[in-house]
């Protein structure tokens, strides 16, 4: 099928690669005219396991093809997925202009009958915009369905989630939609053996926002259940993992640590809660979520200085910057704020991550990169981590230990073994855990 994907964010950019892997003609739009040019070379954007493998196997086979005219769009897709950005506003509404502006460019180029479909994560309620902007603007007669198509992949998980994902949703008011839709998802259905959810729009809108806010949900239940276990001595991990047995209740997003990052969970959640107010309906729970990720940042500059005891001129390096392992992703990464309250606090900090460094240099002026994890950790009188990539978790303690200034580990993401880390002879504090090994000394 003749396919446009208009955006080439994450969610663009997979969506158009994975739709040309499985065989479709796809055409990826983005108005930056340089950012089009490099993808058609095969570059890719950003970091992403696999992705830019695929965009060369598209571009190759000529079932991926690039453009910065927005005007192609319509003329081109059969479906034309709408991917750019809606960022948050002060407010925490999110801005739809661009979406406008996609419908508004579909409506003047419409040519045959075409699926607008709505992946960018929106407020409930913004496909019937996108229906209305499009019936005012286009020739009369011109024919036009819109679909709410909600994305559900992971950064740094981005094309695995694509190509099999837990479940495809596709909500409409339109059943030749609905059918054109589930033509392009076919192969993907059927190979992942997942459930291809019909729905009415606005559903389909709800189960997005609804589906990030409860992620975000089980995050800061689980870090306040952190908080719990760090004054009574219990284990969050422990509490957890026996938790997450209960088929009801689920082991993944249980995971304690400095908090959730990144352009979607922040934002949808904010988002989400706006849209709530503006409904008439208080969604309290939302605003505590928040509050609680917010406070995960405080609680780990205050266990970094109950370790070094006053921050100004204390070395602290810094392992990972990135919102996530697999991703360079600095969106608001919580590692981001880590650094800066540490750099306020008058402490030099040198900080290291596999691949998101080239993006936090020019976000980060006052500290310090390492071309590896032991020369950040060189001299410094403690270690904190604030991102869980496995080349930390595997790190050689012997090594690591003779490095540092002090024997000092603070981990924000749970990375290390307590018990390896109190036999290595560290003094490793964690989140919702009891610190184990000797005394800190101030450095
Ligand atoms: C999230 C959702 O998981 C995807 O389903 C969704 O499609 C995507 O947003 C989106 O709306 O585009 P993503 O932002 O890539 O995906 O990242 P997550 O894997 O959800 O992680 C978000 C943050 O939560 C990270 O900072 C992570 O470290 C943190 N997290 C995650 C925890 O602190 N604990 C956990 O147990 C899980």
């Amino acid at each position: 099928m003749r396919i446009s994907v208009v955006g080439t964010g994450h969610v663009g950019l997979t969506t158009a690669a994975c739709l040309a892997h499985i065989g479709h003609d796809v055409l990826g739009v983005d108005d930056d005219a340089e950012k089009a040019a490099s993808i058609a070379r095969g570059e890719v954007p950003f970091h992403e396991p696999g992705l830019a493998e695929l965009v060369r196997e598209g571009l190759d086979a000529g079932r991926l093809r690039m453009s910065n005219d927005p005007r192609e769009a319509a003329p081109h897709g059969e479906v034309v997925f709408v991917c750019v950005g809606t960022p948050t506003k002060d407010s925490g509404e999110a801005n739809l202009v661009q979406v406008e502006r996609v419908a508004r460019m579909v409506a003047d180029t419409l040519d045959g009958y075409t699926v607008v479909a709505e992946k960018s994560t929106v407020p409930v309620e913004t496909g019937q915009w996108i229906r209305r902007t499009i019936e005012r603007e286009a020739r009369a007669g011109a024919e036009f369905d819109v679909a709410s198509n909600p994305e559900f992949l992971r950064e740094g998980r981005a094309v695995q989630d694509t190509l099999r994902p837990d479940r495809v949703v596709v909500g409409s008011h339109s059943p030749r939609a609905v059918e054109r839709l589930r033509e392009v998802y076919r192969p993907i259905v059927d190979g992942a053996g997942c459930p291809f959810v019909v729905t009415d729009l606005a559903t389909a809108e709800l189960i997005k926002h609804a589906s990030n806010a409860f992620l975000a949900t089980k995050i800061s239940f689980i870090n306040s259940v952190a908080d719990i276990c760090e004054r009574t001595g219990a284990d969050v991990e422990t509490v957890a993992a026996a938790m997450g047995i209960d088929e009801r209740i689920g082991a993944p997003f249980l995971k304690a640590g400095i908090g959730f990052g990144g352009e979607c969970l922040p934002k949808d959640v904010r988002a989400f809660r706006y849209k709530a107010d503006q409904l008439g309906v208080g969604f309290g729970i939302l605003e505590a979520v928040e509050r609680v990720n917010q406070a995960r940042i405080d609680a780990f500059v205050e266990k970094i200085r109950g370790v070094v005891w006053n921050l100004e001129d204390k070395r602290v390096a810094l392992w990972g910057l990135a919102f996530k392992p697999d991703t360079d992703d600095l969106r608001h990464s919580p590692a981001l704020e880590v650094a800066e309250r540490l750099v306020g606090g008058g402490a030099h900090v040198t900080a290291f991550d596999p691949v998101a460094m080239p993006a936090g240099k020019p976000l980060l002026p006052g500290v310090e990169f390492a071309a590896d994890p032991y020369e950040a950790v060189r001299g410094a009188d403690c270690l904190a981590i604030c991102t869980e990539w496995s080349v930390f978790a595997t790190a050689d303690l012997e090594r690591l230990r003779g490095e540092l200034a002090h024997p000092v580990v603070v981990d924000g993401r749970n990375v290390m073994d307590p018990a390896a880390m109190a036999e290595a002879g560290f003094t490793y504090a964690s989140m919702g855990r009891p610190t184990v090994g000797p005394a800190p000394h101030a450095g």
